[in-house]
């Protein structure tokens, strides 16, 4: 699958318009590129009772999951508190890297996004090496 690292980081920084963080002013953006070659996209969700709330990465598998994909290749991410850019490479969460894994080969990648120019790939395998297995 060819990855189209402009399009997914373009789509990360639209859906992180539609952020809800009022509570930590954290916005983040994800897009997930999946086997049907369609882009699914996600922001995180606060909640007034803070645990409750979501973050970008698990709202895009969930839309991507809820549509039927099952395979995934690649997702982008771009957060921080300024509004109007990303300033900085935001990683995902310990809980995300989990919930990617259950999913996701070790060779998936993981864009993080400040611009489409300014950008960091790492792989899942790097980010959760010798993740936890049910057996
Ligand atoms: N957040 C994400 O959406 N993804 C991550 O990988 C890290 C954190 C969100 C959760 C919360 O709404 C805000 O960023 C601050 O932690």
């Amino acid at each position: 699958m060819d990855i189209n690292i402009n399009e997914l980081i373009t789509a990360a920084a639209d859906v992180r318009k539609n952020a809800y963080a009022p509570y930590s002013n954290f916005y983040v953006g994800a897009s997930l590129l999946a086997g049907s070659g369609k882009i699914y996209s996600g922001c995180n969700a606060e909640n007034s009772s803070y645990p409750v709330g979501i973050c970008a990465e698990r709202s895009a598998f969930a839309a991507a999951l809820s549509a039927g994909e099952r395979d995934f290749y690649a997702i982008a991410l771009t957060g921080g508190k300024n509004k109007a850019k990303a300033d900085g490479f935001c990683r995902p969460c310990g809980m995300c890297r989990q919930f990617m894994a259950e999913f996701c080969r070790s060779d998936f990648k993981i864009i993080s996004a400040i611009s489409v120019k300014e950008y960091e790939i790492c792989t899942l395998g790097e980010l959760l090496p010798k993740s936890f297995i049910l057996r």
